[in-house]
């Protein structure tokens, strides 16, 4: 292999890594210490050159940002940060996450089945994770059936395969299943936020109030008997508790869709039982709850 070669795949394997953590847009050839610098903001270049969806087909369209729109609308939010308020969400230039989730909610209401909505959501470009992420994941699993769990949002393996939890989550997610006679076919799977955060960050409040009408809508399309929340931001997401899921799980919450009650079974998430297998015990206890609801004992 020649010495250009080796250059050209470190190039590749860093762009990888740099995507993979999260970073999608090309601002500049060299790097900058904001912190050192005048007062004066240096002209940001015109337009972006994104990085992310190139490898794996054209970039969605949106109209170009300037400026500070530009740099805040297309580097990742981290952690607890409140959003900047010039922020542009989505390809609407003067959508704010408030009304981004206003217009998701209209929207919801016009679909009838999950077939539209999964189109609807296809189209739907008020969500900036949509412009970072790969793929939909709209669902897995069987729509017709009683059970329906939700998940907090798509990984890297989620992103890739357009299915929620393929990843080890999701293989833990089946053997937990499977210890209670259940799979995939008598189950309807889906997650809160249906694109993946950029760099598996958690999706920020702000996003989930957008997909909120969605994963709503999704739930009366399906209209399941059951519900079990995966992990705490479902949970919160689905019940409306407060309660950190270590007091929440193992609860029945009543889910309301119209005049009819469905219950929602708090539970811990498959990935947070990857890194505390000794908390299966709680899960497996939940998993056998589950059960009895399912055979009409709870
Ligand atoms: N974690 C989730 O919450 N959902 C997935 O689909 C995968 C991992």
């Amino acid at each position: 292999m020649s010495q250009s070669d080796d250059r050209q795949r470190d190039l590749i394997a860093s762009l990888d890594f740099h995507v993979e953590a999260g970073l999608d847009l090309f601002l500049d050839e060299a790097p900058h210490d904001r912190f050192s610098e005048a007062e004066a903001p240096e002209p940001v270049p015109a337009a972006p050159v994104r990085l992310a969806p190139a490898r794996d087909g054209p970039a969605p369209q949106r109209p170009p940002l300037r400026g500070a729109d530009m740099v805040l609308a297309d580097l990742p939010e981290r952690g607890a940060a409140p959003p900047p308020p010039a922020r542009t969400f989505g390809q609407s230039a003067s959508a704010k996450p408030g009304e981004a989730a206003g217009d998701a909610r209209a929207r919801a209401r016009e679909v009838q089945t999950l077939e539209e909505l999964e189109a609807l959501l296809a189209g739907f470009d008020g969500c900036p994770l949509k412009f970072t992420a790969k793929n939909l994941v709209f669902a897995d699993g069987n729509p017709a059936a009683k059970l329906m769990f939700i998940g907090e949002a798509p990984g890297a393996d989620e992103d890739r395969v357009g299915k929620p939890f393929m990843g080890r989550s999701g293989k833990l997610l089946d053997r937990m299943m499977a210890a209670i006679g259940l799979d995939r076919t008598a189950a309807y799977v889906t997650n809160i936020v249906p694109w993946r955060p950029p760099g598996n960050r958690n999706p920020t409040p702000q996003e989930v109030a957008i997909c909120r009408p969605f994963i709503e809508r999704q739930i009366e399309l399906a209209d399941p008997d059951l519900i079990v929340c995966l992990g705490s931001p479902a949970t919160q997401t689905i019940t409306g508790t407060k309660d950190g899921i270590l007091k929440a799980r193992g609860r029945f919450y009543p889910y309301r869709v119209g005049m009819r009650e469905i219950r929602a079974l708090a539970t811990l998430h498959p990935a947070y039982l990857l890194r505390q297998p000794l908390q299966k015990r709680l899960a497996w206890r939940d998993f056998r709850t589950l059960r009895a609801a399912l055979d009409g004992k709870a």
